[in-house]
């Protein structure tokens, strides 16, 4: 079989993808029967000297879009507008599409998908989570006989390796934000990726796969790593945890709840043991129990692997004639667990006065919150007349959490609650 494709952006992965497809031509043929023909790529910039055939290179997207020999439109370029267009119109021309785009993905996969249904192609993303590492076909194809009960990831390798470099290093937020951006991880704008915005489109791309409802990244509960301090790393080891950017989805009692906040997770949590800029995704399924997939989540060549993994599925299904839209059917509005009604355990911080009754001040606001006391360490302060009170507790409701956490704050004998984790 022979598969034409059109690449959309030729940059990181672009690049990648482009350079496999024309080196590995003959011997991918060869493996697996079918023969991608890179016909057209489009970039922004025509000046630029680019490493392949200068024939291929295009500023004009109808030069791929319009063009009937394409059957498949590979989107490698980013952004929301204009990649969610052209991936719409190459769908409307009957084209099957691949993209990395998670952004597009997260807001309108499930309308991608269903209008790909209606003009029988397909639309394969696996590049647009976790990099390199299988997920969507895990979901698809060797899960899908399991109800999945939870999945929970460290899906951002940025702040994974932030959050390594200040729990190692000790470092400050800001040192570790200038660090990434040295390594290459992280963007001049580093908030995508410390706000937490790109683990909530990746979960919510997984989750919708997962639960087969459209779980759009604006349901999800977001909070970055911002307010995470360089004590809090020393106390989580102390206590025996982690703390990584948790992105966790499950559906209790018919309910999805989708979060991605800064957690510490147990020392022998398999997550807590993600390092550098790695990602790992634990599954929960009824029938499987525990799955782990581990590895690369970003760079250009892994996701070449999905996205060139993803065009050969396109050419294996072309070839059976039948297209792989198994399972691709959302509840369109489905019921969401409110952040309030969240159950986590958690750890408080707080400075506070060295006098007498401070702890019973405290351990009131819990009581009367609903929050039971795990755990209390009292750590010398910085500050004269002062000490640092480290609290964890039994698993509570959020909204009782985050009541707590306001009327201590308010008591005249705490100065600060200077960190609040919810903890695995
Ligand atoms: N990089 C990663 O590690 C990684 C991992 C997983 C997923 N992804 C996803 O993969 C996609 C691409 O990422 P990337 O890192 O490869 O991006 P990139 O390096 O910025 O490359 C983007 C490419 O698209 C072209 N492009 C962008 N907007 C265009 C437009 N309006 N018209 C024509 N061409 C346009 C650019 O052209 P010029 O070359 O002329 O500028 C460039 O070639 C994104 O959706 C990203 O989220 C990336």
């Amino acid at each position: 079989v022979e598969l034409n494709v059109g690449l959309l952006g030729l940059g990181t992965v672009g690049a990648e993808v482009a350079e496999r497809l024309l080196a590995k031509r003959e011997r991918m043929a060869a493996r697996t029967g079918v023969d991608l023909i890179l016909r057209r790529v489009l970039v922004r910039d025509l000046e630029r000297p680019r490493g392949i055939p200068t024939e291929l290179i295009s500023g004009q997207a109808e030069d791929i879009l319009d063009d009937p020999s394409v059957q498949v439109v590979v989107e490698v370029m980013g952004g929301e507008e204009p990649a969610r267009s052209y991936l719409e119109r190459a769908i409307r021309s009957g084209k099957h599409v691949v993209t990395a785009n998670k952004v597009v993905m997260a807001k309108h996969g499930p309308d991608l998908l269903e209008l790909a249904g209606s003009k029988d192609v397909d639309v394969y993303f696996e590049a647009a989570v976790g990099g390199g590492i299988p997920l969507i076909s895990t979901f698809k194809v060797d899960l899908i006989a399991n109800e999945i009960e939870s999945i929970a990831a460290v899906i951002n390798g940025t702040t994974n390796y932030m959050l390594g470099r200040m729990a190692s290093a000790g470092i400050s937020f800001d040192e570790a934000v200038a660090e990434a951006q040295a390594a290459g991880y992280a963007e001049a704008d580093p908030s995508a990726d410390v706000d937490g915005f790109d683990a909530v489109y990746k979960l919510s791309i997984l989750a919708s796969i997962a639960f087969g409802a459209r779980v759009h990244p604006d349901s999800v509960f977001r909070e970055g790593i911002r307010a995470v301090e360089p004590l809090d790393f020393r106390y989580a080891r102390e206590l025996g945890y982690e703390i990584k950017l948790l992105a966790y989805s499950a559906r209790p009692k018919g309910r999805i709840e989708a979060r991605v906040h800064p957690a510490m997770i147990p020392l022998h949590h398999p997550l807590a043991t993600v390092e550098g800029a790695f990602n790992a995704v634990q599954i929960t399924g009824d029938l499987v129990g525990d799955v782990l997939l581990w590895g690369q989540g970003a760079g250009g060549r892994p996701t070449a692997s999905a996205v060139v993994g993803d065009l050969l599925d396109v050419a294996h299904s072309i070839r059976k004639g039948s297209f792989n839209r198994v399972a691709m059917r959302f509840d369109a509005d489905p019921a969401m667990l409110p952040m309030a009604e969240v159950r986590t355990k958690a750890y408080f911080r707080l400075r506070a006065l060295d006098q007498p009754g401070v702890l019973a001040a405290v351990g009131t606001v819990f009581a009367e919150e609903g929050v039971s006391i795990a755990s209390m360490i009292q750590k010398d302060s910085i500050e004269e007349g002062t000490a640092e009170l480290v609290f964890t507790t039994h698993p509570a409701s959020d909204a009782g959490l985050q009541k707590a956490r306001g009327r201590i704050a308010d008591l005249d004998q705490v100065k600060r609650v200077c960190a609040f984790l919810r903890v695995v």
